[in-house]
């Protein structure tokens, strides 16, 4: 049997009584809580239950652990990420992808420092992202396992560059539970398009992360973002690739695309978050 635990208790004694306060206030029927019940039922059952709760409650919980601290701000990690995503390790860095991977190139350059403006060598950047279609691999859609999915590391002078794709805006799956939870409170599904990060080095803070896309139609901070994740510091400029030598590195003949951002570390405890 588990033990009496007083943060535990403290905190979901007020959220449930919450939730008995808003029945009453709305005189929720026997027939209503039937519906909802089996509602969250097949919530449960249809495996969206960590969407759902990073949707709803993941961006609250990330603010307050980590807004006004300095460095880089974090954002929702969201369901997405798996572990033991493909360690590249043969420079020029591209993200694992299918030949014909839909989306126009863009190679994302930056580095890794300190506060005090160190460079971190070896600092792991795990990055995923959705594909042109706005989906995911391993979860939705039929991109194979570990497409644009990848671990890259920092060089010496604590910086990297990668070459992927564009990510396209993404729509929570509206078949799903939580998609149709979204369209019975009138809401949009729609999440600006992004790239994720989760970057650790030894004696600092991890960092887990998003950046998007300025012009982006879900920025908005009104009806944008259906799960409120942007800060206004994570929001880059893309511009066009106009450098001959870096296209050739990737083999790029066409059109491409320059992304950067210098991610800064708080020093602590690596299992600290
Ligand atoms: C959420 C976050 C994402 O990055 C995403 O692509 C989908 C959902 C979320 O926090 O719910
Ligand atoms: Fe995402």
């Amino acid at each position: 049997m588990a033990e009496y635990h007083e943060r535990v208790a403290t905190v979901a004694t007020d959220i449930l009584s919450a939730i008995q306060e808003q029945l009453e206030k709305h005189n929720v029927t026997h027939s209503e809580y039937r519906v909802a019940w089996k509602w969250l039922a097949g919530l449960a059952e249809s495996g969206e239950l960590p969407l759902f709760l990073d949707v709803f409650f993941e961006s609250v919980v990330e603010r307050l652990t980590h807004d006004g601290k300095p460095g880089s701000q974090g954002t929702v990690q969201g369901p997405y990420h798996l572990p033991d995503a493909p360690l590249l390790t043969e420079e020029p860095f591209v993200l694992p992808m299918r030949d014909d991977e839909p989306g126009e190139p863009i190679v994302f350059t930056g580095s890794v420092r300190g506060l005090d403006g160190s460079p971190l060598e070896g600092a792991l950047i795990d990055m995923w992202q959705a594909g042109n279609d706005g989906t995911y691999s391993g979860f939705v859609g039929d991109a194979p396992p570990g497409n644009l999915r990848g671990r890259i590391r920092t060089g010496a002078d604590g910086t990297f560059q990668v070459r992927t794709i564009r990510p396209a805006a993404y729509q929570i799956p509206a078949a799903g539970p939580t998609g149709e939870f979204l369209s019975l409170l009138g809401k949009h599904a729609w999440r600006p398009a992004h790239f994720h990060f989760i970057i650790t080095a030894e004696g600092y803070e991890p960092l887990i992360t998003q950046l998007y896309f300025s012009g982006d139609r879900w920025l908005d901070a009104g009806d944008g973002d259906v799960v409120g994740a942007v800060k206004d510091d994570l929001v880059i400029d893309v511009r066009e690739g106009d450098d001959p030598e870096l296209a050739s590195r990737y083999g790029l003949t066409g059109p491409y695309q320059i992304a950067e951002y210098d991610f800064v570390l708080r020093q602590g405890d690596a299992n600290v978050s």
